[in-house]
């Protein structure tokens, strides 16, 4: 997957979003549940207003559950929010949506109106996903190239619910330099001018400071240095990650890790809070 953000495709974008949202009642907003903030189109928390929304956390499974709980709260704030927190390991409670639009929309639902959805998300958040569980049949390809998936979809749900998929491909938040650094750390930017190594430092750092335990124990690292690049050399040395001249291999490394964290390996791992954005965000704005 290779996915550039132009300002003439976001322009489109916009257009598209902009002329869809008259006809929607209700709008799902997919989120990564490890980067809820990062995730996010900044467009639409703009264009959204007041209308009911519910945001659905995916990707639960690899996320940590009590930080999880904590952006469900900080997410509720805003007004005609609802949350909830989903994984393909329990698609019953990704079902669990259409009720969540039936009771955010009592009045609809109580006059058997139609209730007029649209699912949004940025490209490899989980929104295929999601849609195939709800439809009960595969209608969109997961792992799929963004750009190839044009045709907005439009399918018929129970609940008198009407779904159709974002007009586009919406971009992430790239609001701070650390937003693109954790959308790469968990893949969501696949090809871009960071590397390996470069991602994989920036999520030593954080894991250091977070989850110093699930990094000793899953490395079998006899003691935790307080220098990424040490750890990574010292991860490359366990795991054979070596070039000619037994020197390490940081850029092997570097990706052997981050291919574990991507999928699990060093167990539930959330990259951002909501106390860590609200920071973040007053840093960015005295700079
Ligand atoms: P998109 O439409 O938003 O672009 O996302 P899509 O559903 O295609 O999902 C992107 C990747 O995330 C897929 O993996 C999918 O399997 C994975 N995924 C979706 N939901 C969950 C979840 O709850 N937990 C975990 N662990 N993974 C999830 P892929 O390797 O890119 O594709 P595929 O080979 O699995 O089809």
């Amino acid at each position: 997957m290779q996915i550039q953000w132009y300002p003439g495709h976001m322009h489109k974008a916009n257009k598209e979003i902009k002329s869809s949202l008259p006809d929607v009642d209700l709008l799902i907003e997919v989120l990564d549940a490890r980067i809820p903030f990062s995730s996010q189109n900044p467009l639409l928390a703009k264009l959204r207003g007041d209308k009911p929304t519910i945001r659905v956390l995916t990707k639960t499974d690899l996320a940590d559950p009590a930080i999880t709980r904590l952006w469900q709260d900080f997410l509720e704030q805003e007004q005609a929010v609802k949350t909830l927190a989903v994984t393909t390991k329990h698609p019953d409670k990704i079902r669990q949506i259409l009720d969540l639009c039936a009771r955010m929309l009592p009045e609809k639902a109580a006059a058997n109106k139609v209730i007029r959805t649209m699912i949004v998300g940025i490209p490899n958040v989980g929104k295929s996903t999601i849609i195939n569980v709800l439809a009960g049949r595969i209608i969109a390809k997961t792992g799929n190239e963004p750009a190839v998936t044009k045709q907005q979809q439009r399918i018929n749900l129970k609940n008198n619910i009407v779904l159709s998929d974002t007009p586009g491909v919406l971009w992430p938040n790239l609001e701070s330099p650390y937003c693109g650094y954790r959308l790469a750390v968990t893949s969501a930017i696949k090809d871009t001018a960071f590397q390996y190594d470069d991602i994989a430092l920036f999520a030593l750092e954080y894991l250091l400071k977070n989850y110093p335990d699930q990094l000793q124990q899953r490395y079998q690292l006899p003691e935790l240095a307080r220098e990424p690049l040490t750890v990574l050399e010292a991860i490359g040395l366990k795991r054979g990650c070596l070039r000619a001249g037994r020197q390490i291999d940081l850029n092997k490394a570097a990706k052997l890790f981050l291919t574990e964290l991507r999928a699990g390996g060093l167990g539930s791992i959330s990259l951002e809070t909501p106390e860590m954005i609200v920071v973040e965000l007053m840093e960015l704005a005295t700079t």
